[in-house]
């Protein structure tokens, strides 16, 4: 199945507690966030970001200059949704791949991904995705990036996904990007099971 229809087909089939990557608050990327010393001006974009309480939690501690982008209008759809009027008001909504996504240059300070990247298997979309990233980040700009660990799945949402270590997932970003720090985290799905991811925390040189 194309990439954007097998998309819209979860998010139209599953509520978002019923996918695996379900999180009620992305407390590892706040936290993240966070230390990246930014203020609450910083514009800040979620790539992939679908129907993630990311945003909800952003909001919450003030962030103003919000993006979520998907390849997905349904995943987009259910984060508006649940977030009423500051849907329209206070996040600018992006529908696109980001292997493909026309978006302002130098224009964030803050880029985050979680569980979007590990899916590109194809290095000519890797490194789009890295120029992509590269290219409407600010000078100084931030990447926060969660994969799939090295010893974690190698499927998800029946999806084929590269698994990272830090110095793995580095080498895509390579030597315009310095990395600053790494965190593992077992993410605990709706489903009782476990899913085992790094975080990496990579500035823009
Ligand atoms: C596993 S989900 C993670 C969602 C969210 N980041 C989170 O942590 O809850 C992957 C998300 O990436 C989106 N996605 C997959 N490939 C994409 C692409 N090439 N460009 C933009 N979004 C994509 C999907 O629609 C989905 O919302």
């Amino acid at each position: 199945m194309e990439r954007k229809a097998h998309w819209e087909s979860i998010y139209t089939t599953k509520t978002q507690t019923e996918v695996s990557w379900y999180q009620p608050h992305a407390a590892k990327s706040l936290e993240i966030i966070k230390h990246t010393g930014i203020n609450t001006s910083a514009h800040i974009v979620d790539v992939g970001g679908g129907a993630s309480t990311l945003i909800d939690d952003l909001l919450a501690e003030g962030f103003r200059n919000l993006t979520v982008l998907d390849i997905s209008a349904a995943a987009l759809e259910v984060a508006r949704q649940r977030l009423g009027a500051r849907a329209a008001q206070e996040v600018t909504w992006i529908e696109a791949d980001i292997t493909q996504a026309v978006l302002p240059r130098h224009y964030f300070d803050v880029w985050h991904d979680r569980a979007v990247f590990h899916f590109l298997t194809v290095a000519d979309d890797r490194r789009r995705y890295v120029n992509a990233a590269n290219d409407v980040l600010k000078p100084g700009g931030h990447i926060i990036m969660a994969t799939f660990a090295s010893d974690g799945a190698l499927r998800c949402s029946g999806l084929e996904v590269v698994r990272y270590n830090p110095e793995k997932l580095h080498a895509e970003f390579g030597d315009a990007f310095e990395l600053i720090e790494s965190h593992e985290e077992n993410h605990q799905t709706p489903f009782d099971t476990t899913q085992k991811f790094t975080y990496c925390f990579f500035r823009k040189r």
